[in-house]
């Protein structure tokens, strides 16, 4: 069918002779009209209606053809016949502008009905990421004793011999050295086994007063579910005139106060560390129990927290501060465990795994 309409109203060098032939062209103008008009009417997009528009008006178009044709026809037929094609060319310039409108608009509202946003549909949430419990307690640790006046300290981890150790009273002898299985990297430097390195690389540079907190990572090769080759410590120091023991309980009593229970208690048992003389283990009341006694703090009431004791007269002469003026109390807790006692976690490898469905638990 379609075929057969191109046939009659093939309008090139065979239809102008045509033209000629029929002297007015009249019934190929006609055939011309209608074809365009069903073409028309089977319009669905403008797309295709743009095709319309060239197949009939274009430049190598059938109605720019007609027009074209105009010289073979005779010249007494000229006008009228070349109006007839001039109003066709108008009707159809105005009908194909006309859908023209109505197709655009038609199709924008398609688009916009497909593309529609509904504000009512819920949002999608960003997960949001938490503290780490080590990095949490601290943070509270470096509140409650930047309160009381200390200044943090952060030491290399990456540390010689000297500083970990000898200055530390601790000479390359000392049985003591057993205690801590260190990460040696040559002879001489070593992955620092305790914070307590600080201490002598500050009394180094900062006379009396002080009033150091270092927190960092300390490595020793230890490993089981309540030790890990690296974990977090912090230390503390004070040196000045006339320091005693009674500070650092009073001291100590607070930071037990705010981190555990608003009622703990602290309290100090003898013990041996070569930088501190006297040195003490200071124990925690159970703050699960509140000191009666179960299983966390196995039937005695207490938790021991941490290391602690008064300066050595010694490590402070490796520092240049005279013992005779000046006094301090050090002390030294492992991070991990104080955040293992304060959530009740019981193997610290959930501390290093860093599975998101244990550290989602801890917000505020
Ligand atoms: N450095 C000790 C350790 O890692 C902890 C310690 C004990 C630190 C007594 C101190 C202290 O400052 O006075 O086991």
């Amino acid at each position: 069918m379609e075929e057969k309409e191109k046939d009659q109203t093939n309008v090139g060098a065979e239809g102008r002779e045509e033209n000629s032939k029929r002297g007015s062209g009249a019934s190929l103008l006609e055939a011309v009209r209608e074809e365009a008009k069903r073409a028309l009417a089977a319009v669905r997009d403008s797309r295709a209606l743009y095709e319309v528009r060239m197949k009939y008006l274009g430049r190598a178009g059938k109605v720019t053809a007609l027009l074209k044709g105009l010289r073979e026809i005779p010249a007494e037929e000229r006008p009228s016949f070349g109006k007839r094609i001039n109003d066709l060319r108008e009707a159809l310039e105005g009908e194909i502008d006309a859908l023209e409108e109505s197709v655009r608009r038609r199709e924008l509202e398609e688009r916009l009905a497909q593309e529609k946003t509904d504000v009512t549909m819920p949002g999608k949430r960003r997960k949001q990421g938490t503290l780490h419990p080590v990095t949490r307690v601290r943070n509270q640790l470096i509140d409650i004793f930047v309160g009381m006046g200390f200044e943090v300290y952060e030491g290399p981890e990456i540390e010689n011999e000297y500083y970990n150790f000898t200055a530390l009273n601790t000479p390359a002898d000392h049985p003591a050295r057993d205690m801590q299985d260190t990460f040696y990297l040559t002879d001489e430097f070593l992955l620092r086994t305790q914070t307590s390195a600080g201490q002598i690389r500050l009394m180094e540079k900062k006379k009396p007063p002080i009033k150091m907190l270092s927190p960092g990572r300390v490595f020793r090769s230890d490993d089981d579910a309540t030790h890990s080759p690296m974990f977090h410590q912090m230390e503390g120091l004070v040196v000045d005139r006339e320091v005693s023991l009674c500070d650092l309980q009073g001291m100590l009593d607070e930071f037990a106060r705010t981190m555990f229970s608003g009622t703990s208690k602290t309290r100090l048992r003898p013990s041996y560390f070569p930088f501190t003389e006297p040195s003490v283990e200071v124990d925690v009341s159970c703050a699960a129990c509140g000191g009666k006694g179960c299983s966390l703090c196995k039937g005695t009431g207490w938790i021991e927290v941490l290391g602690a004791g008064m300066v050595n007269r010694r490590v402070l002469e490796n520092c240049g501060i005279d013992p005779d003026e000046y006094s301090g109390f050090a002390f030294g807790m492992g991070i991990e465990r104080i955040a293992m006692l304060k959530y009740g976690v019981n193997n610290i490898k959930l501390l290093t795994e860093n599975d998101v469905r244990f550290l989602s638990q801890f917000r505020d």
